[in-house]
């Protein structure tokens, strides 16, 4: 066949078109694969000199060739891997596309942040266009207005490349109340006078749970309630004791597991049924199955019994809400740290040191709802102002903000943090248990006596 005389004149131009710049570029959809690389090896060779019509591979429905005829100058028609394969030559730059200094060949894709890039045969890019986790124009203004502020960003490695839909979804994770469980009111406690400064980790050190990481599923309904737990049971019942979130997480219907769930559901088992400690279920970011049946307890489930030889699972008394600012230090200085929910804006994940306002940087896309521990209080002067705080631990592991906690402004519902704040004392049944463990101890050490 004579090949260069048959060709169709739409093929032709077709050809003439891929032949960029005096480069071979022909067949650039299949720039990468193997053709000439898979023939075998003829007399004349796995590539030919001169013309040899035999010395070809199929490729879309017609024919490219391995031989030196191949590489001329009107209709080239040479296999993709011609130059690479028979001439040795490193893989021909077609055409590049360029995403600011960086290049990438047709068809190979790169990440610029969160954002996939994709460079087409024809030398465009498209790239994805989602705002990012960690955006550094965001972290800069932050930081360059951080006096004003009171806080400091940070670019974060485990934000870095993610988009900020993934983080609102899957760093949180608490639907906004439907029905708001009932508020507490106090009474005659107005008038004491609560300190300047207050952390639960001070008073009650070696009772609070330690700093979570719930990964990336948005479980903060199940932690922050099973760390709130877990610290008044410590506190009050003095077992000390790290709540299974997992158990929540696994158990507790009508919920969205990894993509939310309502603070009530979560607080109404721990009253009803109770959760195992996390030795025994271990947090593991995903929903899975239920492992508690029904009248379990920890026995049943094959968990360590702890030294109080509780086989109960542990539960809390009903959940009850806070009014306001007095309210909530007054619950957090008597009993310990509470339950509060609050607005996400992207700028809380840059977050890195001081006192949490939320900026105007970045504020302008979507925000997410979330519930965080408050484990304290506290003021500092701030050069001729007092900034009020609360002392909040995140979930998000200890390497973020101050160890895993941020503190946020206190006094004005920053964010809504003082807007709908939980809380529930230890269970009134394993209050007297431990006493009775403890004093049953004291019996048994005075009678060794
Ligand atoms: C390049 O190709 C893309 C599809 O891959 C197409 O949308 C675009 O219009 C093309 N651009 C040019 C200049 O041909
Ligand atoms: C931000 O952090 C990521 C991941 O550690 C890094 O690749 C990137 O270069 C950083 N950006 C800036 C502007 O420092
Ligand atoms: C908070 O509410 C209590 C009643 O529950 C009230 O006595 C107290 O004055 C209030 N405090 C503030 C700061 O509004």
């Amino acid at each position: 066949m004579a090949r260069s005389l048959l060709i169709l004149p739409v093929f032709l131009v077709a050809l003439y078109s891929c032949n960029v710049n005096g480069q071979y570029a022909y067949f650039d959809d299949f720039a990468g694969q193997k053709f000439c690389a898979t023939r075998e090896r003829t007399p004349e060779g796995t590539c030919c000199s001169n013309r040899v019509d035999e010395c070809s591979v199929p490729i879309a429905g017609t024919l490219c060739y391995c031989d030196e005829f191949c590489d001329k100058h009107i209709n080239p028609d040479c296999c993709p891997d011609y130059e690479s394969f028979c001439k040795g030559a490193p893989p021909p730059i077609t055409k590049v596309c360029s995403i600011g200094d960086i290049h990438i060949r047709p068809f190979e894709e790169i990440k610029v942040n969160c954002n996939l890039c994709k460079c087409s045969g024809n030398s465009t890019v498209t790239c994805e266009e989602d705002v990012c986790l960690s955006d550094v124009n965001v972290i800069n203004d932050i930081n360059r207005n951080a006096a004003s502020l009171g806080w400091k960003a940070y670019n974060y490695t485990e934000f870095y490349g993610k988009k900020l839909k993934e983080g609102l979804t899957y760093r949180l994770g608490t639907f906004e109340p439907r029905v708001k469980v009932k508020s507490m009111s106090r009474l005659g406690h107005s008038t004491e006078q609560l300190p300047q400064n207050f952390n639960s980790l001070t008073k009650w050190t070696g009772f609070i749970s330690e700093i979570h990481d719930q990964g990336w599923c948005g479980s903060s309904w199940a932690v922050s309630t099973a760390s709130v737990g877990s610290d008044r049971i410590s506190i009050n019942t003095k077992e000390v004791v790290d709540l299974a979130s997992q158990h929540l997480l696994s158990c507790v219907r009508h919920q969205q597991g990894c993509t939310g769930g309502h603070l009530d559901n979560a607080w109404r088992y721990l009253n009803r049924l109770g959760v195992a400690d996390e030795d025994c279920y271990p947090y593991e970011a995903t929903v899975g199955r239920c492992r508690a049946k029904k009248n379990d307890n920890l026995r049943t489930m094959q968990c360590n019994l702890p030294s109080t030889q509780r086989e109960s699972l542990y539960k809390m008394g009903p959940a009850y809400s806070l009014n306001n600012e007095t309210d909530i230090m007054w619950e957090i200085f008597h009993y310990g740290p509470v339950q509060a929910t609050m607005w996400v804006y992207p700028d809380l994940f840059t977050y890195r040191s001081g006192i949490y306002r939320k900026s105007s940087f970045g504020d302008q896309h979507a925000k997410g709802f979330h519930s965080v521990r408050l484990v304290g209080w506290g003021e500092e002067s701030n050069g001729f102002q007092r900034a009020k705080y609360w002392i909040a631990a995140q979930s998000w592991g200890k390497w973020w903000g101050e160890n895993g906690f941020f503190r946020i402004a206190r006094g004005n519902n920053e964010c809504g943090i003082e807007e709908y704040v939980l809380s529930a004392m230890a269970d009134q049944h394993d209050r007297k248990n431990a006493r009775r463990a403890r004093s049953h101890q004291k019996t048994m050490s005075r009678n060794r006596a």
